[in-house]
């Protein structure tokens, strides 16, 4: 399973309503219209900015190669695991996919031993930004390179720029790349940024240089969304499309801590300038729409507390993260049927900050601490829970299976910080 050691077995493979896993899968039959095959492999590799890595590709390079579809396309993606001796799986963060394409060792599949492969095929549906990556020990495969980036687009791609952040040994980098890059756009264009945050923590990233707006979060858009010049609180998971035209006068930069992005016509002087100390806050952010949903009559509630007790795992003492006072796998599973709608109150007393990312579904942000949004409808799949905080968040059960619910600082999810929600 993700949270051992080696290939799980699947002797306990998951039923729902007389289903299993297998059955809930996607398209089996016709040609896709993308389709990939990532070979995964453990090796010593050079970044894009030439310094050296020991960790893990995915055809050669971390991150691996960008998947581009559109909406209504057929994805199919092989997954050859040459040499991770763990084992490797690929699931797609963010994408709602049908659950056996979710790609969880122990809970969807076995992970890929050395010498096997897996194919993955699924339906682009929401257009969106999104990432994938290894689901098998995933605290060390993750940080060690076995991710990349998937962008699924409904319209053309002009002037898109992506920007995944991941650190690799203490080495903060922009797609593979550490320190300042630049990206050619002409004065006076509008362009799309799609930031990524592939790292454990939350980071602050904005644009320096020019009035910005959120559009989308999480692969869903924002309604109504007004310029702002505050930085972005990026969720480990999370993702940010931003938009922004080139001025006249000169270039953008966004930043991302110690690794920035410039962004206009060639040569031009980067900003100057620190990110702003103001923070963007989507509760309040936007226009309000209707949320396809309704709060007030829910099938199921159910109540979220993360704490942190004394513990042993694996005969090791520590302090292990808690769900309700039970730690992974002694956490009950949230049971939902089909077509509920449910309401989640997830509060934290557990001393840290938690991003909790669950699998299959989009949940709405009703209120944080007792206060209701009031902007536009605020999607998201991974939610930045601080020490202290309770958030009530909503969602409709329309994706049947097995589907983890976890800290996205990954550590925390091997140390007992997950559950599962699941299907009757
Ligand atoms: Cu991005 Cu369960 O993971
Ligand atoms: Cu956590």
């Amino acid at each position: 399973a993700d949270y051992g050691g080696g290939p799980a077995s699947s002797d306990h493979a998951m039923h729902h309503g007389g289903k299993s896993v297998a059955d809930l899968t996607g398209p089996t039959t016709g040609t896709p219209d993308v389709a990939v095959t990532l070979t995964a492999r453990e090796q010593k590799f050079t970044l894009a900015s030439g310094e050296s890595v020991d960790g893990y590709t995915l055809n050669g390079s971390s991150p691996g190669p960008l998947i581009r579809a559109r909406v209504g396309e057929l994805v199919q993606v092989t997954l050859v695991n040459e040499s991770v001796p763990a084992g490797a799986t690929l699931h797609w963060h963010g994408i709602d996919v049908p659950n056996a394409e979710d790609g969880v060792a122990g809970v969807t599949q076995d992970a890929v031993r050395v010498g096997g492969k897996h194919v993955y095929r699924f339906k682009a549906e929401q257009a969106g930004t999104y990432w994938y990556h290894s689901h098998q020990v995933s605290s060390e495969e993750v940080r060690d390179g076995l991710f990349g980036t998937i962008v699924i687009s409904s319209g053309g791609t002009a002037n898109e720029v992506i920007a995944a952040i991941h650190t690799y040994d203490g080495k903060r980098t922009l797609n593979g790349r550490t320190g300042e890059q630049q990206v050619e756009l002409p004065a006076g264009s509008r362009f799309r940024l799609r930031v990524i945050n592939t790292d454990n923590a939350i980071l602050r990233v904005g644009l320096v240089g020019t009035p910005y707006e959120v559009v989308a979060v999480d692969g869903r858009d924002i309604h109504g969304p007004t310029p702002v010049t505050a930085a972005f609180p990026l969720a480990a998971g999370a993702r940010v499309d931003l938009e922004a035209t080139v001025p006249a006068s000169g270039a953008l930069r966004l930043d991302a801590g110690s690794a920035s992005m410039i962004l206009g016509p060639g040569g031009s002087e980067a900003p100057g300038g620190a990110l702003s100390g103001e923070t963007v806050d989507l509760l309040s952010y936007g226009t309000p729409a209707a949320l396809g949903l309704d709060p007030a009559h829910v099938d199921r509630s159910f109540e979220y507390r993360i704490g942190r007790r004394p513990g042993f795992l694996d005969g090791v003492p520590g302090l292990w993260w808690t769900i309700n006072g039970h730690k992974f796998p002694d956490v009950p599973m949230f049971m939902v049927a089909e077509g509920d709608v449910v309401r989640m109150k997830i509060s934290n007393s557990s001393g840290q900050s938690h991003p909790m990312h669950l699998h299959g579904h989009h949940a709405v942000v009703l209120s944080r601490n007792g206060v209701g949004a009031t902007g536009s409808p605020w999607w998201v799949d991974t939610l930045e829970v601080a020490d202290g905080e309770t958030y009530e968040i909503a969602f409709v059960a329309d994706n049947p299976g097995i589907w983890m619910d976890h800290c996205h600082n990954l550590p925390h999810a091997s140390e007992g910080l997950m559950t599962h929600l699941a299907y009757e």
